[in-house]
Order: structure tokens, then sequence, then C-alpha cells
């Protein structure tokens, strides 16, 4: 245990959606541990200041989320080269020097959730499709090239923004325009929907799947809704689904870990909880 009553959070601006506070205060619950989980709305303006005073305030450490994820790296002491190479951050701990160190788990979030579900799925077993380039795109992108995808067709609307990942992060990846995105779903072993789209309140993803093996897997990051037409529409064809909320439950992990000692584990009632809190 790093300190008695350890103290954590997640700053955003707007903070009030967030998720997070529920998955942490259902391990430090379940752990019986007496620390706390708070969400601080911090104004852009204000993030610089608040990062500052987290040794002085008691903090062990925060999560962060929009818009903070790349301001924030210019202002933390040190970030590790994962989160450097995705260019941004989600994750603060304050190290026992004082000093602040960041870093982006959404990578490993993404992996391991899509193993807890698949465990037979291998990256290096062939090509990966994933569609969008955003900040998810980025993190994902990178931990499937690290565990040895190798091929990862990237497709997003705005091409320069995919190319523009493409040549960051160095690795075995082609570069596809959006028009493309049925037609390089041919011998691909994964697909994954990092895109706002198909979330509620935005577009339908319209994608055919005809073109994907039977025996691929289909991952939306969306939670919102928990089964997006993506993921039906592959269960129609008896593909493999994963859905994205354990993205979620498993970027938070190393954060728990880090801030009160304890590695929590995702758990089925972990996610029924946080499904019941989704309904509210
Ligand atoms: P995140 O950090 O969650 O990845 P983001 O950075 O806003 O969010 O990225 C959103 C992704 O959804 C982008 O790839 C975006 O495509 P553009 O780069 O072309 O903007 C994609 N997206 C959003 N609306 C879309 C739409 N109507 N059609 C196609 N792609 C869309």
């Amino acid at each position: 245990m790093i300190n008695r009553h350890p103290k954590a959070g997640v700053i955003g601006w707007p903070i009030e959606h967030s998720l997070s506070p529920y998955i942490h205060r259902f391990w430090l619950e379940q752990y019986s541990i007496e620390g706390q989980y708070l969400p601080i709305a911090v104004k852009p303006n204000n993030l610089e200041n608040f990062l500052r005073g987290l040794l002085e305030n008691d903090w062990c450490g925060v999560n962060i989320t929009l818009p903070h994820k790349r301001a924030a790296m210019k202002i933390v002491d040190d970030i590790d080269s994962n989160a450097q190479r995705v260019g941004a951050i989600n994750t603060i701990i304050v190290q026992k020097d004082g000093s602040l160190k960041g870093t982006n788990t959404d990578g490993h979030g993404f992996l391991n959730n899509l193993r807890d579900y698949q465990p037979t799925w291998d990256a290096k077993g062939g090509p990966v499709v994933v569609l969008g380039a955003g900040g998810a795109a980025r993190s994902i992108v990178a931990a499937l090239i690290d565990s040895g995808s190798p091929e990862v067709r990237l497709v997003n609307r705005s091409r320069g923004k995919a190319e523009r990942l493409s040549d960051d992060l160095n690795g075995r990846i082609k570069v596809y325009n959006w028009s493309d995105r049925s037609k390089v779903l041919v011998d691909a072993r994964l697909l994954v929907n990092t895109t706002s789209l198909g979330m509620l309140g935005q577009p339908p993803l319209t994608i055919d799947l005809n073109n994907l093996p039977e025996h691929a897997i289909v991952n939306d990051i969306v939670y919102t809704p928990i089964t997006t037409d993506l993921l039906r529409n592959a269960q129609k064809r008896e593909i493999k689904t994963v859905d994205g909320l354990g993205m979620l439950l498993h970027q938070a992990c190393f954060g728990f870990s880090a801030w009160y000692g304890v590695d929590p584990g995702v758990s089925i009632s972990l996610r029924t909880h946080i499904l019941n809190m989704m309904k509210n």
C-alpha cells in the first residue's frame, strides 16, 4: 500500500459522464481499501496548475480524459516510451520522489480484453483491419504492431490522418481509403472499429462483412450501445465478437494497481455493475 488512504481520480472537462469512478470504487470496495477515487472537472487553462499540485494535495495519481490527454504530456516529468509513441497519456502516477510519470494504458487494455474474450486469438495469425485513425486507433495500432501483427490495414475517412499515424508508428501498416473498408476485409483475422460511428447519437457504420472470413473476430470499441449494429451483423454471420466495455475496464487496471497496490482484475460482477450504472 502506498499510503493509508490513497487518493486518485479522473480529470476531464466535462467529467460527469466518466464511468471511471464506478470502476475504481467497485474495486476499492471489493478489496476493502480505504482509498478515494474522485471525478474532478479541470478546465484546460487550469490543467498545469492542477497537475503541479498533485503531490502537495496528496494525490497518488489521476486518470486523464478528454480534452487533456495530449496537453498533459507537456506537463508531466516523465513519459514511458509507449505513451510517447502514441502521443497521449491517460494515467499519471505520482512517483516516490514526487515526480509525475505519464503512461497510456489503452493499448494494453484493448489487447487484454481481446485475449480475455478470445484466448485463441494470436496477433501473428493474420492481417488486422482498423477503422479510424484518432487517439484510440493510435494506442490500438501500436499495441497490435508490438504484439507481432504481420499487417495492419488502416482505413480512415481522412486519409492524411491515417498516413500520419502510419508514419509516426513506423510499423507494418498499410493505409486505405475509407471507400475500401469492405474490400480490405479479405483474409483479415480481426476487424476493429475505433471510429465513433455506430455510437448512440452518431451516424451508423456502414460496412459489408461478406469478405470477412468466418474465423475472424470483430471488436467494436464503441460501448454505447453494448451490442452495436456492427457486432450484431457479425454475429448473424456467426463471427466471434468483442464489445467495447471490456477495453474500458481493462485499461483501468494499471492505474488501480499503481495507486492502491492491488492488481484488481476484470470480473463478471464488475462488468454487470458498470452495465447497471450505464442504464441509470
Ligand atoms: P478517439 O480519440 O476516440 O479515437 P477521435 O480522435 O475524434 O476520437 O477519432 C474519431 C474517429 O472517428 C476518426 O478516425 C474519425 O475520422 P476522421 O479522422 O476522418 O475525422 C472517425 N469518424 C468520425 N465520424 C466519422 C464519419 N461520419 N465517417 C467516417 N469516420 C468518422
